[in-house]
């Protein structure tokens, strides 16, 4: 079975229909689908019915899934019984909508700031897959912004400049930033800063891309608001919208993005309405040996 894959954007992003993700996948397939991947960053896959098993399968095919951050929450705090699946729901264990002021709500809303998956993680996050099973009847899409194309449109003198700059990341940072801080001792503890450079080489397609996000706190030897003054100035830059492509949800819609060349956020919508969205990240272990080179 070949895939039609259809493009959604001048510079990234398709649809590719062709594809069953519930079920076992022939290997010439999940070489197309990296292909596709490596040039779009984004692929939007329609009309899928998959569980949380079926889809930690199917991220597996790209690569180890991480083991998600909200598995130092208490167990009965959490919905999902799978380590590797992030609740990006706005739904509790009992079922029922977050109540505005519920800390996994706020947690979440972090998600609506530009970034990209595990940034503070090593390794990082490479692939994100995030699938709908439900969603509300207005608003909730998700934007992402190509840092490739981004990274090319940049003048001269600020290539040069940031060609070898490095940036602290953390996930304390990124929900500081919007006034939320409650981490237990243990989650400060197992996720501590990590740094990672600002240009690099997306290892898919050999080109150069930014690695952005909102968890990047400052530049390392620079000043604390120079750096960030930059790292705020890039984020601008590289989410004009001509480098971003909307998502608008169904059910159904099962999206892989490449985490290493894209930034993503979500969008408000009726926060009394569910919105069931999870996603496996695989581990970018690459990264992790550039690094350490
Ligand atoms: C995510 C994320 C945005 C959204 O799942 O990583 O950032 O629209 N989601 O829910
Ligand atoms: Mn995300």
């Amino acid at each position: 079975m070949a895939l039609t894959i259809t493009p959604l954007h001048p510079l990234f992003a398709a649809e590719v229909s062709g594809v069953d993700a519930s079920a076992p996948l022939a290997a010439p397939l999940v070489a197309e689908l990296t292909e596709a991947i490596d040039r779009y960053a984004v692929l939007v896959l329609r009309g899928q019915t998959l569980t949380d098993e079926q889809q930690i399968a199917f991220a597996n095919l790209f690569g180890p899934p991480e083991i998600n951050i909200g598995v130092h929450r208490a167990a009965n705090q959490r919905r999902l019984a799978r380590p590797e699946m992030a609740d990006v729901s706005n739904i509790n264990p009992q079922n029922e909508v977050h109540r505005r002021d519920d800390a996994r709500r706020m947690f979440n809303l972090g998600n609506m700031l530009w970034h990209t998956d595990s940034s503070f993680r090593d390794p990082p996050g490479g692939l994100s897959l995030l699938y709908a099973h439900a969603v509300p009847s207005r608003g909730g899409e998700t934007e992402f912004a190509d840092l490739r194309a981004a990274y090319d449109a940049l003048d001269g003198d600020i290539k040069v400049v940031i060609a070898d700059l490095r940036a602290e990341h953390s996930i304390m940072h990124s929900r500081a930033s919007l006034g939320f801080s409650e981490f237990s001792e243990s989650e400060k503890a197992a996720l501590p800063p990590v740094v990672q450079r600002v240009v690099r080489v997306h290892p898919g397609s050999g080109r150069k891309t930014l690695y952005l996000a909102s968890h990047a706190s400052h530049i390392i030897g620079w000043p604390v608001p120079e750096g960030r003054l930059l790292l705020r100035d890039l984020i601008e830059f590289a989410t004009r919208r001509e480098f971003v492509f909307v998502h608008r949800w169904q059910a159904g819609d099962l999206v892989i993005w490449d985490n290493r060349c894209t930034l993503h956020r979500g969008r408000p919508f009726p926060a009394e309405e569910r919105r069931d969205l999870r996603r496996v990240t695989t581990s970018d272990h690459a990264a992790m040996a550039e690094k350490a080179a």
